[in-house]
């Protein structure tokens, strides 16, 4: 049973219609910025080693690891099929509303790296995600989770909407600790936009990430 953080009203979300119809139709688009996703590439070399059993929650037709690296498997989740389909990096994937069920189908201490790309924002039970990661991930293994400040506003519990990016962060740290993950590192970074408006001082995306490692 996860320790709850939320209260009710604090996951209530302005469009309450069932998530799988949302994200029914594949949205081949890249929803952070180059330079975001140079940021994260770059934390994932860094943080994950070969040969790791890596597990992309709430992900897409992208992965966003670093495609130098080989990994043991790349299991992939998430709501639309045709975009786990198109994930190049997946060694396989399912589908599973985590609003609806939290449990995942997946062995206890089974994973070395779980991540979580612009996807927290969309749970409305965090809590009992973040108890089942702990579940899957072996001791040692990390949790990333990682985003920006943009999303789909109305299918985020109104705690994340309302929250400063440093809420947010403290937010997700709060919620996993409360699980049993040990206190996580937080991440808060600008980019720098890529290309020209770079070169002209031009910010890309805001770079935010929660990294923790169980200790179980
Ligand atoms: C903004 S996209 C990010 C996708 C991907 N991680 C990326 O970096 O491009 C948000 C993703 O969260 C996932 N998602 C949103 N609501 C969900 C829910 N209720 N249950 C499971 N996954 C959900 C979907 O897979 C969706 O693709």
């Amino acid at each position: 049973m996860a320790v709850q953080v939320l209260s009710g009203e604090e996951r209530w979300k302005l469009d309450r219609s069932d998530d799988a119809q949302f994200y029914a139709e594949p949205r081949f688009v890249q929803h952070l910025d180059g330079a975001f996703r140079a940021r994260l590439r770059a934390l994932y070399a860094e943080r994950i080693p070969p040969g790791a059993v890596v597990l992309d929650l709430m992900s897409s037709w992208v992965s966003h690891l670093p495609d130098t690296v080989a990994y043991a498997a790349v299991i992939g989740h998430g709501l639309n099929a045709r975009e786990l389909e198109a994930n190049p990096r997946l060694t396989r994937h399912w589908r599973q509303n985590l609003n609806r069920d939290q449990r995942l189908p997946l062995e206890s201490a089974s994973i070395d790296a779980a991540l979580i790309v612009a996807g927290w924002q969309y749970l409305e039970y965090p809590e009992a995600v973040a108890a089942e990661l702990l579940r899957v991930v072996h001791p040692g293994g990390q949790l990333i989770v990682a985003f920006s400040n943009r999303m789909f506003a109305q299918k985020a519990p109104r705690i994340w909407t309302e929250a400063s990016d440093q809420g947010r962060l403290a937010l997700v740290a709060r919620v996993l600790v409360a699980q049993g993950w040990p206190p996580p590192l937080r991440i808060a970074e600008p980019t720098r936009a890529e290309g020209p408006l770079g070169w002209l001082g031009g910010q890309g995306d805001p770079f935010f990430a929660v990294v923790a490692q169980s200790s179980r």
